[in-house]
């Protein structure tokens, strides 16, 4: 059985102040939901706010990205072991990184090996474009990313047993734009893609153990659609992730 996961990608909103404010708000409801591992990804200007406010519940936090070096002259980035003082996970690869910054599935797998290293849970995004999907190439990208984004990545579980990474399949045209992908579609891929690239990394029963979200325009209302597909084990919500009563709608949702 994989424990449902659904995590929020704050993306580049909120200030530290109005990050408290949604945070105070968002932590009863999420808490009372334990059947769900809940994990909050606000700027990394936030987390240390944030991880004062999540202390003692059972909410994790994550980062949105990081740099794969441990340290160096990189202006600007921010390192796995800046980010393990301070969260568990972090968002790996997401569409928007490799849209508007140049990432790569060479530089998402040297984070994904380094955030590994250091502890931290990676949250593996991956995706195909509009024009994958209209072109018929859906497959080949998808099963792409996960191979070489995971490639060398030496067991599916941390060392207490749990899965070392989780896998969320966000098609591209489905993010931010109210079109979300049919829950058919997205097991279509979900089951008959990626699952099948990671038996291919890993053993039968690491295959099997490892959680696949699916994300893009999920929200209170179409959620437990998703979760009622027993292929996909949770969400990666952007936009519905700031409003309090539909974070927590999805959040319940996935205790299902
Ligand atoms: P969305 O974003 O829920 O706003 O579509 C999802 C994501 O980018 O992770």
């Amino acid at each position: 059985m994989r424990k449902p996961f659904v995590a929020g990608n704050w993306k580049m909103f909120k200030t530290v102040g109005e990050a408290r404010q949604l945070v105070s708000e968002m932590v009863p409801g999420l808490q009372a939901v334990a059947e769900v591992e809940k994990v909050l990804c606000p700027p990394f200007t936030a987390l240390l706010a944030v991880a004062a406010l999540l202390e003692g519940t059972d909410i994790g936090l994550g980062a949105q990205n990081m740099h794969w070096e441990l340290s160096g002259a990189y202006t600007g980035e921010i390192s796995s072991a800046m980010l393990a003082e301070l969260c568990q996970y972090v968002i790996l690869g997401h569409s928007e990184r490799r849209m508007y910054f140049g990432e790569t599935d060479e530089t998402v797998n040297r984070k994904v090996q380094v955030a590994l290293k250091q502890g931290l849970t990676p949250i593996v995004c991956v995706g195909e474009t509009l024009q994958e999907n209209e072109a018929g190439q859906t497959a080949e990208v998808v099963s792409r990313q996960v191979r070489k984004g995971l490639a060398g990545v030496a067991s599916a579980f941390d060392s207490s047993g749990n899965s070392s990474f989780v896998i969320a399949y966000e098609p591209v045209w489905a993010i931010g734009t109210g079109r979300a992908a049919t829950a058919s579609g997205a097991v279509d891929v979900i089951a008959g893609v990626i699952r099948p690239a990671l038996s291919v990394l890993f053993d039968r029963p690491a295959a099997q153990a490892i959680r696949i979200l699916y994300g893009g325009s999920v929200n209170g209302s179409n959620a437990a659609e998703f979760f009622a597909e027993s292929e996909i084990d949770g969400a990666l919500v952007g936009g519905a992730c700031l409003k309090l009563a539909d974070f927590t709608q999805i959040v319940r949702a996935a205790a299902r």
